[in-house]
């Protein structure tokens, strides 16, 4: 099992360039099943979810080409149906294969993603969704056995309540389906706007992207495509966090401001001296004096539940009490109990935090439990005194490319070891 171990490292100083987005690539990766011809994607992120999704496709019957970061898939002959519980379990956006399997060739099989560290994670919106389409679904033994025998047909389907995932794999079997598609109370996240620009580019005729009601024209065939993949805004915010944790220097390019437009808001707000440009931010986190802060998770354009522990970790050592509310996952605070290790003073109460600032952090061995717990964990780390090491880093490279890669030509002190 790898582990990272951090030193204490001094101010951050220097240019990170952002990677394609891991929650983007993923389902535009399955949406490569609607077609027949060539999906060529460029600034693919390397991550071990994107390979695991790439094992996933080729075992359907994809053809995969990798060439640095661009993959070129081709789905003209699906031989398999069957997405087995290995690879949906080591990933939950496997699931995200249901419905364009479901739309191109009437039928799939795929098994029940179980739930992960931070909450149940059900997929019933998804079945829904695919019920409203005309779809058979059966649940057995664990697995997900969708049909539509004579196709699925297009619907009004109003979401229970807004869900990224479900509304991406509605959307990949609308495309396919005869008639109209209505999608009331659609997630709205820049993942889910790239991929509707992916279909329509693939030849969908997708209305009100963006907004919380998507219009779907079905159509019979959908064609070759190539698609850059948008920047990571989670990786993004990361290192805008890493540079004001130091107090120290960075730019960071190659991202899509506007995608991180709440949490640059509340970072202002709280004294962080951040400027923007359309695709790049440099944050001067040198003589600034954050001060504390309530924020809450939301959809999007809300604060994304994916930069919480990040920004809980940067909350640690701001003197005063800020508060987290979690509003998306029910169990999300696992990194809570690791940064108290870390000497933060932090409590819990239902789904709210309370951070109250430390004056330093102490370094010490702590536990990874899921992507972005890890990578808050190598946050506090770098100016937690002496050293930290963190376990199970296997959840930070499902989302972060060599962390360290980026981290250290800044001035962080970063090794992973064996
Ligand atoms: C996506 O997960 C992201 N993953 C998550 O990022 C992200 O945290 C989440 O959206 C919220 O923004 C990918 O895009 C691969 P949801 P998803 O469906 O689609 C409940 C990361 O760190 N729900 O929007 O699974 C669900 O339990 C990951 O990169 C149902 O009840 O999230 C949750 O409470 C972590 N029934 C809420 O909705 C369903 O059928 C939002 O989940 C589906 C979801």
């Amino acid at each position: 099992m790898e582990k990272l171990l951090i030193k204490k490292s001094s101010r951050l100083n220097g240019k990170i360039i952002v990677n394609g987005s891991k929650n983007s690539a993923l389902p535009i990766m399955a949406a490569s099943l609607l077609s027949n011809q060539d999906c060529i994607l460029k600034n693919v992120p390397n991550l071990i979810d994107i390979h695991t999704m790439i094992s996933l496709l080729k075992k359907l019957g994809v053809s995969c080409k990798i060439k640095d970061k661009k993959i070129t898939l081709n789905a003209s002959n699906i031989k398999n149906f069957k997405a087995d519980y290995e690879l949906v379990s080591k990933m939950r956006a496997s699931i995200l294969v249901l419905g364009p399997l479901l739309a191109r060739t009437g039928r799939a099989v795929v098994s029940l993603p179980g739930g992960c560290a931070i909450g149940t994670r059900p997929i019933n919106i998804h079945l829904f969704g695919m019920e409203k389409l005309g779809a058979k679904i059966l649940i057995k033994n664990g697995y997900v056995y969708a049909e539509a025998k004579n196709g699925l047909k297009g619907n009004n389907i109003v979401l229970p309540s807004i869900s990224v995932g479900a509304t991406e794999n509605i959307l990949l079997a609308a495309t396919l389906s005869k008639g109209i598609s209505i999608i009331e109370n659609a997630a709205t996240e820049p993942e889910v706007q790239d991929l509707c620009k992916f279909l329509n580019n693939m030849g969908s005729i997708i209305k009100g992207i963006g907004t919380r009601r998507l219009i779907i024209k079905g159509k019979t065939k959908l064609k070759s495509v190539e698609h850059s993949i948008i920047p990571d805004r989670i990786v993004a915010g990361t290192f805008i966090i890493a540079a004001l944790i130091t107090k120290g220097n960075l730019i960071i390019e190659n991202i899509i401001t506007k995608h991180l437009d709440t949490p640059l808001r509340i970072l202002k707000k709280m004294g962080a001296n951040i400027k923007t440009n359309k695709n790049s931010i440099i944050v001067k986190g040198e003589k600034t004096k954050l001060k504390s802060i309530n924020i809450k998770t939301n959809p999007y354009p809300s604060f994304p539940t994916d930069l919480q522990a990040q920004f809980m970790s940067l909350f640690t050592t701001i003197k005063g009490t800020s508060t987290i509310q979690e509003n998306i996952f029910e169990n999300r605070f696992m990194h809570v109990s690791e940064l108290n290790r870390l000497g933060a003073k932090i409590s819990v109460k239902k789904d709210k935090a309370t951070i109250i600032g430390v004056k330093k952090l102490v370094g010490a061995s702590v536990m990874a439990s899921d992507l972005r717990a890890s990578v808050s964990l190598i946050l506090a780390g770098l100016v937690a005194e002496g050293e930290t090491r963190v376990n199970r880093i296997y959840h930070l490279d499902r989302g972060y490319e060599k962390i360290e890669n980026k981290l250290n030509p800044c001035g962080a002190i970063i090794k992973r070891i064996k």
